[in-house]
């Protein structure tokens, strides 16, 4: 890792302390720390907020793209920190426009097909009240936020800043962030997480049983970490876990519900309030969903979980430092799932695992000036394996949902693979690995207990 690591994080500790964070004291404790470790890059975090914008770069600028003088990209990085935080507070504005259009379009038929509907409005209200509620959590989110970062001041709130009119690909992101505390934090969320996080946990505790070594020692790394409950429960079964994430929505969530939630199912929001379609009953948009469903300040004493923030392409760049690496639903967030491999292999130590699930649905894949290489899954399994990584373990259809709303007419399935890729013991040269050239797929030993 570079130059911010664990330690480092609990040297200022103290700093984040004096910030007034208060629920912040327990990170003696949990060491629940989120560190910005390198910088945000800055052509991802801003994509697509105008199509324009999308669509004004010609060439695919790769990995160094958009370099710029630290002042600029800090300046950046202040400035996309600010429309994140304006994002949460346009959430009212935007969501109670979209009611208001409903009503004036229920208004405009004519009288008696609304005589036919006299549950409309009253649950236009209801919808009007959940958006509220959803709009005060979302604010408690972005609370103090300004100062959550132990390592990046953002400068102060200025109550006098204008909030303007957020993009709608912010506004979906803030909405995709409320569903994602169903899956992580919520009692609702448990069947989902069952099937996503439970399989990587065996597997954890498989590779490193409790009972033959010293758990705490065993350092775990999830990059991509969403809202932090699979990090989290790593954690919580002993490992030394960190995750990274890259997200300011993610980032600013995960450490609301962190560091700021002690009270089980004390909160709530509406995360299916914006779905308008494939409704059963009117009140299934209007169900409420509770959170935290269990303390995330009840890991046990002396737990090591931490959180960074940044590219994980940026932020790990030390070699040979983690005994694994747990992917779920991520490495299809990549410009070019490949850097993410190559990245994996650099920092496991040598013996170190991999364990990933997910699907391969690319992100970038629809963005016009974003690079995007699609690889199928046959692809990447081969490249994993030039890398000389041996594929231990392999199932390729594990069917999984993603933030579900189960009682929607609409469901997604998704068959994901699940793997786990051992890089060899032989300690590497140099730190910086490129794919072994000329190890066939088929030389690479291969045990595949998929149907154990
Ligand atoms: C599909 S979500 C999965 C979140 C979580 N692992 C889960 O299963 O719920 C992918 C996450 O990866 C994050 N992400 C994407 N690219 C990243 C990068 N280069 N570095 C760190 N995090 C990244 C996104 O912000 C998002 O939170």
């Amino acid at each position: 890792m570079n130059s911010m690591s664990l330690s480092a994080n609990n040297t200022n500790l103290s700093t984040i302390n004096s910030t007034g964070l208060s629920a912040m004291n327990r990170l003696h404790t949990h060491m629940v720390v989120l560190t910005v470790t390198a910088d945000f890059n800055h052509a991802n975090l801003n994509m697509g907020d105008t199509a324009a914008e999308r669509n004004e770069a010609e060439t695919y600028p790769y990995r160094d793209r958009n370099k710029c003088s630290p002042e600029e990209e800090a300046r950046l990085e202040r400035q996309h920190f600010w429309k994140i935080i304006d994002a949460f507070r346009f959430y009212r504005t935007h969501v109670q426009e979209r009611v208001n259009r409903t009503e004036r379009q229920f208004r405009s038929l004519p009288q008696r097909h609304q005589r036919l509907l006299s549950g409309f409005l009253p649950n236009l209200s209801k919808i009007r009240q959940c958006v509220d509620q959803n709009h005060e959590v979302l604010q408690a989110i972005v609370r103090n936020c300004i100062h959550m970062f132990e390592n990046m001041e953002y400068g102060e709130d200025d109550n006098a800043r204008k909030v303007g009119p957020s993009s709608t690909f912010d506004m979906d992101k803030l909405k995709s962030t409320i569903k994602q505390f169903v899956r992580d934090w919520s009692e609702a969320g448990k069947v989902e997480r069952d099937t996503c996080y439970k399989p990587l946990m065996e597997e954890i505790q498989r590779q490193f049983p409790p009972e033959q070594c010293d758990v705490s020692k065993i350092s775990i790394l999830v990059p991509g970490a969403g809202l932090g409950r699979l990090a989290w429960e790593i954690a919580n079964l002993g490992y030394s876990c960190q995750g990274n994430e890259w997200s300011f929505f993610m980032l600013f969530s995960s450490n609301f519900v962190l560091n700021r939630c002690d009270k089980e199912n004390a909160l709530t929001l509406y995360p299916w309030v914006h779905q308008f379609s494939n409704n059963k009953m009117s009140a299934d948009q209007t169900r409420p969903v509770f959170f935290p469903d269990i303390n995330p300040q009840s890991l046990p004493p002396n737990s090591d979980f931490s959180m960074t923030a940044g590219d994980f392409l940026e932020v790990y760049t030390d070699p040979n430092i983690w005994d694994c690496v747990t992917t779920c639903f991520f490495i299809d967030t990549a410009h070019n799932v490949l850097d993410y491999i190559e990245t994996i292999w650099n920092i496991l130590k040598p013996g170190g695992v991999w364990i990933n699930l997910g699907p391969l649905l690319y992100h970038f894949e629809n963005m016009a000036s974003e690079l995007s290489i699609e690889l199928s899954y046959e692809e990447i399994k081969g490249a994993i394996l030039k890398y000389g990584f041996q594929l231990e373990v392999e199932r390729e259809s594990v069917l999984t949902t993603y933030t579900e709303n189960d009682r929607s007419m609409l469901r997604y399935l998704y068959d994901c693979v699940f793997f786990v890729a051992r890089k060899h013991t032989q300690q590497p040269t140099n730190g910086t690995l490129s794919p072994k050239d000329g190890v066939s797929d088929e030389s690479a030993p291969k045990e595949d207990v998929a149907a154990t």
